[in-house]
């Protein structure tokens, strides 16, 4: 039993080390990516539907080598202040193995001297939210060491919004639905056939 219980906690506290691995401070990474996306301030786009063309690449200000260990480049979609109010679940925290700022990956890629872009289909499942566009440029040994965004350090410009899929029927509402009364006659089915079978089992 007390083994048992060991082996327990010895997983949680490994799993927990594995989630909080690199818990590097926003704060102190240097903002020497120069990342550009195709939505223009204020341009509500749709889920499932409108495509994002995301461009990045080192910012030509910085000297040659300052990308050195620069080995791969994470493009995220992220939460604008308006839409992180009293919300917990997407709040920013300096701490990057806690922020919920950005929650969306639109491309991992191994890192390039050269700008390259990238377009993305904005996910069916990204909700009603004002979002900007963030590139995490990691170490190899998977550290975030860089950064760049669309957005100024207020994140107060050159935001979008998401319109989300709900309100329109896509064929995923409509297979649920088709799922749902499915599931509904089988269960009719089910208490009709029991039904008859305490009856012929009376008779
Ligand atoms: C970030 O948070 C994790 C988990 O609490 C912690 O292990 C790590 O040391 C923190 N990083 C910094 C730089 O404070
Ligand atoms: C590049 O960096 C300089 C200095 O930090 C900054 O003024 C400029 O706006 C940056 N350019 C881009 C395209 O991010
Ligand atoms: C988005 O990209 C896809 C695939 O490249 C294309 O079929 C679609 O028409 C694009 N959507 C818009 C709104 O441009
Ligand atoms: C995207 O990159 C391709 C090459 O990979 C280039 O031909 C194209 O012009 C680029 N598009 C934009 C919008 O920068
Ligand atoms: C990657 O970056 C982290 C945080 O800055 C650092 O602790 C680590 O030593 C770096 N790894 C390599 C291989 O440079």
């Amino acid at each position: 039993m007390e083994s048992y219980l060991l082996a327990v906690l010895s997983l949680a506290t490994l799993s927990f080390a594995d989630t909080c691995y690199g818990g590097v401070l926003f704060s102190t990474l240097p903002q020497t990516l120069a990342v550009s996306a195709s939505p223009t301030d204020g341009q509500v786009l749709k889920a499932g539907e409108d495509n994002i063309t995301v461009t990045w690449g080192l910012n030509q200000s910085f000297p040659d080598g300052t990308d050195s260990s620069y080995n791969e480049v994470k493009l995220m979609l992220c939460y604008g202040p308006i839409s992180q109010a009293d919300r917990g679940w997407r709040k920013t925290v300096d701490n990057l193995s806690k922020d919920k700022t950005c929650q969306f990956t639109i491309a991992h890629r191994t890192y390039m001297r050269e700008t390259q872009n990238f377009t993305w289909m904005i996910e069916r499942d990204v909700p009603t939210a004002v979002y900007f566009v963030r590139a995490y440029a990691y170490n190899s040994s998977r550290n975030e060491v860089a950064y760049g965004q669309t957005t100024d350090a207020k994140k107060s410009r050159n935001l979008f919004k998401v319109q989300a899929i709900s309100g329109r029927h896509s064929s995923l509402d409509i297979a649920s639905v088709c799922f749902s009364a499915f599931a509904l006659l089988s269960v009719v089915g089910f208490m009709a056939l029991e039904k008859r079978g305490r009856n012929s089992a009376e008779n």
